[in-house]
């Protein structure tokens, strides 16, 4: 018997409120059968329609939409939804048709003639390091985008509370990539994990994974919770909701 199994709706999906010092945080990422997010430099390759068409349909949750600069340099970034019909679903919620974008960069070296900079149907923000050389902030500054300049000492923690607090952000959709994810849950501030596991094989010793940075240890590992996961016989993908244990 074929049965028919149901993919998951994720345009409706239950969070509990914000803490106050930063949004409610989801990462969200596609990766191969044996754990790789990257093949030929982008993640093109691993996920399916579907699983394109749930990214988006996380995106109508999100007040903001967040990606690393290396993301941002290899496949854009953009927080659109692609369909009008989760646009509505967002204005029939009175929230705005799109969610903000944002990315984070130390260097500053940001493709300023992409989506991210360029379009006028979303607003987008860019988190800057004390570090990063003025004349790329005033560059950055130049396209329009907002330019926030973080501190030296917890970026990130200084980051979220931006979102929280000036953007009145309740919900982050963090689409990674894996050193931005790695910082991520090492602040400590993950709530749900979404990964897509596609049917196919990247191997590679240097390829990336959805979290890098310095491994933990066993007594430290993240531990999480899963929420739910389906298994699409059409793409043999499976699509799995974690939540992360306190
Ligand atoms: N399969 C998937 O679902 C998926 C999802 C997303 C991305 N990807 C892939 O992942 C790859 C990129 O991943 P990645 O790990 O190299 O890059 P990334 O995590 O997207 O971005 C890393 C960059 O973000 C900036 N950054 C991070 N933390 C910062 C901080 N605290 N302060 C200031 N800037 C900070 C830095 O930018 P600067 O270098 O400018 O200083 C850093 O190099 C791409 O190939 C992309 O296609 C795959």
């Amino acid at each position: 018997m074929n049965r028919k199994l149901p993919t998951p709706d994720y345009t409706s999906l239950d969070f509990p409120p914000p803490p106050t010092d930063r949004p409610y945080v989801l990462v969200n990422m596609v990766m191969s059968a044996d754990g790789k997010v990257v093949v030929e430099g982008t993640e093109q390759g691993i996920g399916s329609k579907t699983d394109q068409r749930l990214m988006r349909e996380l995106r109508v949750n999100a007040d903001v939409v967040l990606n690393g600069a290396g993301t941002l340099r290899a496949s854009g970034s953009s927080s659109r939804l692609g369909n009008p019909a989760l646009e509505e679903l967002r204005l029939a919620r009175g929230k705005p048709r799109l969610p903000v974008a944002a990315t984070i960069s130390a260097s500053g070296d940001l493709p300023l003639d992409r989506l991210f900079f360029t379009a006028t149907d979303f607003d987008a923000v860019v988190y800057l390091a004390h570090s990063t050389p003025p004349e790329r902030c005033e560059d950055i500054e130049a396209t329009g985008r907002h330019v926030v300049v973080l501190p030296a000492k917890d970026p990130i923690e200084a980051m979220l509370r931006h979102m929280r607090h000036d953007l009145g952000a309740s919900v982050l959709l963090c689409e990674g990539g894996p050193s931005l994810n790695a910082q991520m849950f090492k602040a400590g501030s993950v709530d749900e994990y979404f990964v897509t596991i596609g049917p196919v094989i990247v191997g590679g010793e240097q390829s990336l994974t959805p979290v890098e940075g310095e491994p933990y240890t066993r007594e430290t590992l993240r531990q999480l919770e899963l929420v739910s996961a389906f298994p699409n016989p059409e793409t043999s993908e499976i699509y799995c909701r974690y939540r992360i244990r306190r």
